[in-house]
């Protein structure tokens, strides 16, 4: 069956990258999550897309220069009307405390393309092994030496790259850095990518998949998860395969 994972959380209705879009995703029937991780001034794990906070909350300036306490001060609530509570950027270890008490798989993204945030490997892998979730975490990044490196810290933890581009036979370059899987954008995964990484024993996680008939074509393939901002959606459509409606 090819797994949900909500992108950001729920984000098709709430704000991103914050405790209420993940506890929706959950409630929604999401099979997991996905996140993204950068490193505040005095080095907390915190949930945040951007390397600065202006797109998501009501403040300015980069993660890297707030200490932790003055950026959970700030509202990430972003362009989201309909909330009427403060949403606080969450902290890494809160999201996994929350999922440790869940049956929830997670995808933690390092956001460390650009700012290269010294000690986040082994501080997300410390969190993940606090929390027992070894064998409910996948650690991507577009920062290929970094998940290379998370794996020589911790093997117990899976590992995918993230292409934003076609590459040749991925499934062989995954293997090459012992992933058992990679997350293309939907575009660079064709039906011909996707069936050829499955039968080498490779996992296919498209990301981010919106549109009804790409999640169709990639449930009807049995890919093997998808990242969507609408998870709701993509478990109707799931639903009415499965059922035989479509
Ligand atoms: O992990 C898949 C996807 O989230 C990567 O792109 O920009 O949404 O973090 P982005
Ligand atoms: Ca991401």
């Amino acid at each position: 069956m090819t797994l949900i994972l909500a992108h950001r959380g729920y984000t098709a209705a709430y704000p991103e990258n914050t405790m209420k879009a993940f506890t929706e995703a959950s409630n929604a029937g999401a099979d997991g999550l996905e996140l993204d991780v950068q490193m505040t001034k005095d080095g907390e794990l915190v949930v945040i897309h951007d390397e600065k906070v202006d797109r998501t909350t009501n403040g300015t300036g980069m993660v890297k220069d707030f200490n932790v306490k003055d950026l959970r001060r700030l509202d990430a609530r972003f362009n989201n009307k309909t909330m009427t509570k403060k949403e606080p950027i969450p902290l890494l270890e809160e999201v996994l405390e929350w999922m440790s008490g869940t049956n929830l798989i997670c995808n933690i993204e390092l956001k460390n393309s650009i700012v290269p945030y010294a000690g986040m490997e082994e501080k997300v892998i410390a969190l993940v092994r606090d929390y027992n979730l070894a064998d409910r975490i996948i650690i991507s990044s577009f920062n290929h030496y970094s998940i290379v490196y998370s794996y020589r810290v911790a093997p117990e933890i899976e590992i995918a790259p993230l292409l934003s581009e076609g590459l040749y036979m991925p499934w062989i370059y995954a293997q090459s850095i012992r992933a058992k899987g990679f997350h293309p954008h939907w575009r660079a995964a064709p039906d011909e990518i996707v069936k050829a990484a499955l039968e080498s024993g490779i996992e296919v996680r498209p990301y981010t998949v919106n549109k009804d008939a790409e999640m169709e074509r990639l449930f009807k393939i049995n890919c093997s998860a998808l990242i969507t901002d609408d998870p709701a959606k993509a478990i109707r459509i799931r639903n009415k395969i499965k059922t035989g409606l479509i």
